[in-house]
């Protein structure tokens, strides 16, 4: 990889804390490219998540979202990329990440989270009992995004609002 500096600003988050979006609207903010790592590993690979999930399975899909890592945080130009929930769940992610971006891990409660990804039936770890599935994973997760630079809750804040909060910690 090529950059070793913080150039880069890396949102990470439980599935529903609002990075895809606030990701755009920072990068407008910042004049800079944003970069959704779920879309890119779909546009890799030709398949949506949930098609590589049950294709390939869980293991194979983390190793795309590694190699996609790696390619966007060694680019020379500022990005601010939006992860998956589960990028973080490998420490080498992590290191790799702190190494080369400003990371801000959203977080949001466990009410807001259900109401904001329960329109959108098609992650495949939330199949089920939507509800128990997300307690569970926030559970097992609890201290899987503690690693960031900067942590915002978003439960009540806006978009603007967070991206705001983000910018002032640039200056
Ligand atoms: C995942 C989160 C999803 C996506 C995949 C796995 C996770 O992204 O990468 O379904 O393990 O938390 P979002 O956090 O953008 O929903």
């Amino acid at each position: 990889m090529a950059d070793n500096q913080k150039n880069h600003i890396v949102l990470v988050g439980f599935m529903g804390t609002g990075k895809s979006t606030v990701s755009q609207q920072l990068a407008k903010r910042l004049d800079c490219e944003s970069v959704d790592v779920d879309c890119e590993i779909e546009s890799r690979e030709g398949q949506s998540i949930a098609e590589i999930f049950a294709g390939r399975g869980e293991e194979a899909f983390r190793q795309t979202e590694t190699a996609v890592l790696v390619d966007v945080l060694g680019s020379r130009e500022r990005k601010v990329v939006a992860t998956g929930g589960g990028a973080v769940l490998d420490p080498r992610n992590c290191d790799m990440m702190l190494n080369h971006a400003l990371v801000v891990a959203l977080t949001a409660d466990a009410h807001q989270i259900i109401s904001r990804v329960s329109h959108d039936s098609s992650r495949p770890l939330l199949q089920g009992d939507l509800k128990l599935r997300v307690n569970r994973l926030l559970e097992d997760r609890k201290h899987a995004y503690d690693f960031a630079d900067l942590t915002i809750d978003t439960t009540r804040l806006n978009v603007h609002e967070v991206v705001d909060a983000i910018i002032a910690c640039l200056k």
